[in-house]
């Protein structure tokens, strides 16, 4: 079956270099150019007072207050962002239920509520970790059982299509779309124009920003390389 909305996307799939895992490309059109965005095993999304949030992080509504480094810190410290993207929202729409977060991992929805103590911020991530290396959903631990549940309504068993874009990351590898990637901030980067390089284990990795440079010298194995 075509996939929903045309043709589907070019990707590329190659192993990651001491990690044993698949780094996976995937070409998208915008504003008339092509150009090449990593897929990830998942995103991380929590409602934040800082960013606009009703409820969430208020203090004054009864919710335990945090600012985004309790979140972020724990992302950057665990080196997950290569594979799972954090952002922080407003309302996403269940304020009663709150603090709340939203997992979408490995295709599935897995809404979090009540986190109202701090402690759950690296149980959460542990959670998502724990999914990421079984490369499926798991049940959630017993710390977090009462604060995961199913929000959306189930998909009718017909409607299984991979949408554009979308597939089971198998393609074929394409050496030219992966050596574009900043392994930092997994930009798209013309390695024509790329001002900031530098040459590792013989290949020319390509920067946005000196900022990304030098947090991949100052721990390589950190980052994904292809
Ligand atoms: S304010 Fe967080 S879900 Fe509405």
């Amino acid at each position: 079956m075509e996939p929903a909305g045309g043709s589907a996307h070019d990707q590329s799939t190659t192993p990651v270099a001491g990690r044993g895992r698949a780094f996976s490309s995937v070409r998208v059109n915008a504003r008339g150019e092509e150009v090449r965005i990593v897929r990830l095993a998942g995103s991380l999304f929590v409602c934040s007072k800082a960013n606009d949030s009703c409820c969430c992080g208020w203090a004054e509504k009864g919710r335990m207050p945090f600012a985004n480094a309790l979140w972020s810190d724990e992302w950057e410290r665990r080196r997950v962002r290569n594979r799972l993207h954090l952002t922080f929202t407003g309302c996403l729409g269940p304020c009663a239920a709150g603090n709340n977060a939203l997992l979408q991992l490995h295709g599935r929805s897995i809404w979090l509520c009540d986190l109202n103590d701090a402690a759950l911020v690296p149980a959460v991530f542990d959670y998502a970790q724990a999914m990421i290396d079984a490369g499926r959903v798991l049940p959630p631990p017993p710390q977090l059982a009462a604060h995961v549940y199913e929000r959306y309504l189930p998909s009718p068993a017909t409607d299984r299509a991979v949408v554009a874009g979308g597939g089971d990351g198998d393609g074929d590898a394409d050496r030219s779309d992966l050596d574009r990637i900043d392994p930092v901030c997994l930009m798209d980067v013309d390695p024509a124009t790329a001002q900031h390089t530098v040459v590792y284990q013989g290949r020319t990795i390509v920067f946005c920003a000196p900022s990304c440079k030098t947090a991949f010298l100052a721990d390589p194995g950190a980052f994904v390389v292809a």
